[in-house]
């Protein structure tokens, strides 16, 4: 449930429904599956074998296998893509918080999109505002990961993941049910396969790597937790088939209202912030609350996972307590999320590296290190399955440089 709980997030709700519509609808989601499928979860296999082969941290995980060379160094980049990550997801975790509370106040009734968008402009460029939301966020997140890995993450993720998913359901069925919402379904269902280019394989990768937080030792980690007798074949499918079962219901959730209200779809703030608080708004009080209470619990879920990486790291390599590990990379993500939230181009550099760079070596390394450093016989115990092997071995790093190449391009 916590790796379910860290791969769903943000990139569900406001990147996957936008993407599948720009992208040739169900068109788009098969490319999607095929890349979860051949690329993806072999790599979330990968990065589980290491951590349950080690029961170590990312770090200490990587010079056990690749000992005493300075290839080994290459273990601080996945930790670093977690802690940058952790410092701008913050921001629009302080952002959604900041929602709630207007939304418990009422404070989108009977507003216009333009409105909103001042409401958003009023929010995002206010500093005090803007951080200390953001401080709110991650200390939540670092107080679920103080109380530690089961009594904190995995207490927090039982129980609010299916209250996310009861949620989510329940604004789906409500979204499709809307006069007009056909357009909506249509927008993320209709397949366009003149759509499909090379462009759209990379945004298809791209967004299954962010959205199973791969390549940035988050599944590395949690694996290092798993008992002997946890099979790490069925922890990867039930994740990954959630994750996507997830992503589609959310724009089930979000599509169909959009154009409900005669509203031309896009990604990311202005649609999570800006379109959706009025549209849900004018549909009760109720909905734009469920809506930010959705959104806090699904980043929360995963900011504990990006913070558990590094705290991770400075207990096992630096002897520290939990706690103060937890309180130093609170404070050292403080810095880093003050500035994403104060200078958006901090932010964007801060996005761009860790998603499109960092990410992609890491499930790289991890991809290399398992199909051609560890020994087969374990890996094979491990994971039963010749095919993921093959894929792990061959496919993934083929796949991944050819992705760079096409980013590059
Ligand atoms: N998977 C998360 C999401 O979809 C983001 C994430 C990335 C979480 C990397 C942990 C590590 O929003």
């Amino acid at each position: 449930m916590a790796m379910v709980g860290s791969a769903v997030g943000l990139g569900n709700i406001w990147r996957f429904p936008y993407m599948v519509g720009e992208h040739g609808g169900a068109a788009f989601i098969i490319v999607y599956l095929i890349c979860c499928f051949i690329v993806s979860l072999p790599i979330f296999f990968a990065e589980a074998v290491i951590g349950k082969s080690t029961h170590k941290d990312t770090f200490g995980a990587i010079e056990e296998l690749v000992p005493g060379s300075k290839v080994k160094n290459i273990g601080y980049l996945p930790i670093l893509a977690s802690f940058i990550i952790l410092s701008f997801y913050s921001v629009v975790g302080g952002w959604s918080l900041d929602y709630l509370i207007r939304a418990l106040a009422g404070g989108f009734n009977g507003r216009s999109i333009a409105e909103a968008k001042e409401i958003f402009a009023g929010v995002s460029s206010s500093p005090l505002e803007n951080v200390s939301c953001m401080l709110v966020f991650l200390g939540v997140t670092a107080l679920i990961v103080v109380a530690g890995v089961n009594k904190g993450i995995g207490r927090f993720s039982k129980y609010s993941i299916p209250v996310l998913f009861l949620m989510m359901v329940g604004m789906a069925i409500f979204s499709v049910r809307l006069p007009g919402a056909g357009k909506g379904v249509e927008y993320l269902l209709r397949p366009d396969f003149s759509k499909l280019n090379g462009k759209a394989v990379a945004a298809a990768l791209g967004q299954s790597f962010f959205s199973l937080s791969l390549g940035v030792g988050t599944i590395l980690t949690y694996a290092s937790y798993m008992r002997e007798e946890e099979s790490i074949l069925r922890t990867g499918w039930w994740t990954a088939i959630f994750d996507t079962i997830f992503a589609i219901i959310a724009g089930f959730a979000i599509m169909p209202a959009v154009f409900a209200a005669g509203i031309e779809p896009s990604a990311g703030p202005s649609l999570v912030f800006e379109t959706l608080p009025v549209i849900f708004s004018k549909l009760g009080f109720l909905l734009p609350v469920i809506f930010f209470i959705a959104i806090l619990i699904a980043a929360l879920s995963s900011s504990i996972s990006m913070l558990e990486v590094v705290v991770t790291w400075l207990v096992d390599q630096k002897k520290t307590s939990r706690g103060r590990a937890s309180l130093v990379v609170f404070l050292c993500a403080a810095i880093l999320g003050t500035l994403c939230a104060l200078v958006p181009r901090v932010f964007g550099v801060c996005d761009f590296v860790s998603s499109n760079v960092l990410m992609m070596i890491g499930a790289l390394v991890f991809a290399m290190i398992v199909g051609w450093k560890i020994p087969r016989e374990r890996v094979m115990e491990l994971i039963p399955s010749r095919f993921f092997y093959m894929l792990i071995r061959h496919v993934v790093p083929i796949m991944i440089l050819a992705i760079a190449i096409t980013n590059l391009l």
